[in-house]
């Protein structure tokens, strides 16, 4: 692990006068009071977890399923010859999941992440790490040309200077890949729902049990991480159209999904969702972009 200046060479793109080094103080960039209690909360949940983070169902059956996967793998094959351009960066890489597959591939991707203990993890796939903060990246104005974060958009504060800072660090055509966020619309109904809802909370106490989140943090912090999956206004297609918007991009797809092997094709998912999305559609919400559970985003710098 390192930080942003010895992981990149010089004329890679790294630009040493935004450097971070994650902690609190470190932090770059407009920040309000409340983003920098929600990062700084992050990088205390991951830290305390981290030994625990890959065997919670949560991800293991969701980020580091095999569905979430393929779709990764489909995006990044498809646009080779665009993200071949530039620096390819897994932002807020935890544990440095997808970074094999960019390997594979044969991109030589940088990861970084707020929480120095995921990082060091994440040094399994790749060399060039470091531990930093997404609200300022040690990257040239339009260096990047492909980001891609993984269950990333739901511990995001402040959305809008998140978009502003990957818009600048873009090159015009530049990608951007998310994935396995959840969608607010579906799993407050979900939670509300007479059958779906303890099934769901039993999920989690067993998510939270295989954590040991009761000895690790307190719920103020938890609650403070995982922001918008616990808190209104929740993260929702509309705020993401909102704020990217906001930010610059013209050209992203908001798309909702049931996790299955591929974006072109979203609504055929995994059983577990299908199921879930099905008894969601039985209990009034006819709205597929609502009951889905999983939001992705692709979103591209428009070209001069
Ligand atoms: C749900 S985890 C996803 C990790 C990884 N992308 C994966 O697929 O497993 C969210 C990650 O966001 C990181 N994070 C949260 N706030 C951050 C910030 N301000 N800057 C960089 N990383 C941050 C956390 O430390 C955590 O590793």
């Amino acid at each position: 692990m390192s930080d942003g200046q010895s992981v990149l060479e010089a004329g890679d793109g790294f630009a040493g006068d935004r450097r971070t080094t994650g902690g609190l103080g470190a932090i770059s960039g407009p920040q309000d009071p409340m983003s920098q209690r929600v990062t700084e909360a992050n990088r205390i949940y991951f830290d305390a977890i981290v030994d625990r983070y890959e065997a919670d169902p949560r991800q293991r059956y969701g980020l580091f399923g095999t569905n979430a996967r393929r779709r990764y793998r489909e995006f990044v094959d498809a646009h080779l010859d665009d993200i071949r351009r530039g620096i390819v960066v897994n932002v807020a890489c935890g544990t440095g999941n997808m970074m094999d597959i960019d390997a594979e591939l044969g991109l030589s991707s940088v990861g970084f992440d707020i929480a120095p203990k995921m990082v060091e993890l994440a040094q399994r796939y790749s060399p060039r790490l470091f531990v930093g903060d997404f609200y300022g990246m040690p990257f040239r104005s339009g260096s990047v040309s492909f980001a891609a974060g993984l269950g990333l958009l739901h511990h995001v504060y402040d959305h809008v200077t998140f978009f502003r800072e990957l818009y600048r660090v873009l090159m015009p055509g530049g990608w951007f890949y998310a994935d396995y966020d959840p969608n607010y619309h579906a799993v407050a109904r979900l939670d509300r729902h007479r059958l779906l809802g303890p099934v769901w909370r039993a999920y989690e106490r067993w998510s939270d049990k295989v954590r040991d989140l009761d000895n690790r943090v307190t719920p103020e912090i938890f609650a403070l991480a995982d922001y918008y999956a616990v808190s209104e206004p929740g993260l929702k297609g509309e705020l993401v159209e909102r704020t990217i918007r906001q930010a610059g991009f013209h050209q992203f797809r908001v798309i909702p999904h049931s996790d299955g092997p591929s974006l072109d094709r979203p609504r055929r998912g995994r059983l577990p969702h299908k199921v879930l999305e099905t008894m969601l559609w039985a209990s009034g919400e006819r709205e597929y972009p609502r009951r889905a559970k999983n939001l992705a985003l692709i979103a591209r710098k428009g070209t001069p």
